[in-house]
């Protein structure tokens, strides 16, 4: 399928990144929301990333001013999606508001156009009973920030056809992106699935007075962050043990006791939400700097990375 034109529903911090993405790969993007103050706000943000990638030589001298021409944004949801083959939503993670977006997304778009989600955490197979094109529609979730991370998890509904999922893996191959398709849908995917997991365990330790939010994270960051560009759970543990057999033989034990002393809540306790606020806000990073300042210092050194790892 050749997807020229792209709408992207919602204008936040996802849609946002998406616009930068879609107009640096070419493609004529017309950006939707609810307000003009909104649009603004998010074609000054859309301008700066585009700037930043082209200082960091992701994008050739010109190339930003030419990408910030492809976009059109709009407050008027027919004309933003009426010529679109890809719409990528990305409204807030809330079934009624989606399921109220791709109501309007099935009677507006063209009948071919892909119908994406950026949702987090939500079910295609809901989302998509409201439209009389399920077959159409699909979960692409990034990962923040998504012009600049790679991955993106395709997934679909139980009425997605293959050739949906197809089509969104190789436009997302197309624009550069690192496409895993997953088999069956589940709250979170895979992505949040693991951070999940991961921030329970951060959080408790906090909790419990074991360590600093700080340290937590620096343990994160000079530990198994820095391995984790290169290396996911499995490769590591193939590694650690000097084969995946012999880490099962002999790890097994030592992680049956730590499994066996972590909690297992489902919702955050409010202690615990009270230990976790007080600790990031006493994070030496968090009180010098703002927010703008610490995500420009990330996007920064994940461009190097990103640039080490394209030399691989
Ligand atoms: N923030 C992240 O780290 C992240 C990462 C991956 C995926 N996502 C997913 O992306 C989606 C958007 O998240 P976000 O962080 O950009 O949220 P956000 O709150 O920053 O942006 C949502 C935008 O949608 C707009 N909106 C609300 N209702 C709308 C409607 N009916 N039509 C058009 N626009 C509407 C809002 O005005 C807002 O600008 C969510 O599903 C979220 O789970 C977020």
């Amino acid at each position: 399928m050749d997807i020229r034109t792209v709408a992207c529903i919602g204008a936040g911090l996802i849609g946002q990144n998406w616009t930068t993405l879609f107009s640096s790969k070419g493609l004529e993007v017309t950006l939707h929301d609810v307000t003009q103050d909104i649009l603004h706000n998010s074609i000054t943000n859309i301008a700066s990333s585009l700037i930043f990638m082209e200082e960091n030589n992701l994008l050739r001298a010109g190339e930003a001013d030419a990408a910030l021409k492809r976009i059109r944004p709009t407050t008027d949801f027919a004309e933003a999606v009426a010529h679109a083959d890809y719409v990528q939503e990305s409204v807030p993670d809330n079934y009624e508001i989606k399921k109220h977006v791709f109501q309007e997304l099935d009677a507006q778009a063209p009948h071919h156009t892909i119908l994406a989600s950026s949702a987090s955490g939500l079910l295609m197979t809901e989302i998509q009973k409201v439209t009389t094109r399920p077959e159409r529609c699909v979960l692409a979730h990034p990962v923040l920030p998504a012009h600049l991370i790679p991955l993106v998890e395709i997934v679909g509904g139980e009425h997605t056809s293959p050739s949906t999922v197809k089509a969104t893996r190789d436009f997302m191959k197309r624009i550069g992106k690192a496409p895993v398709a997953l088999n069956r849908e589940v709250p979170g995917y895979i992505v949040n699935r693991l951070q999940a997991a991961l921030l329970r365990e951060a959080i408790d330790l906090v909790h419990k007075g074991i360590a600093s939010a700080s340290d937590v994270d620096t343990a994160f960051c000079m530990g198994i962050g820095l391995r984790d560009p290169l290396i996911g759970p499995f490769l590591r543990i193939h590694l650690a043990g000097s084969s995946v057999e012999r880490f099962i033989e002999n790890f097994s034990r030592s992680y049956q006791y730590r499994w066996e002393t972590m909690e297992t809540w489902t919702s955050i306790p409010p202690s615990a939400a009270k230990s976790i606020i007080k600790g990031v806000n006493e994070m030496e990073v968090v009180r010098t700097k703002t927010l703008e300042e610490i995500k420009n210092w990330r996007d920064e050194l994940l461009v190097k990375i990103l640039k080490l790892l394209g030399e691989e």
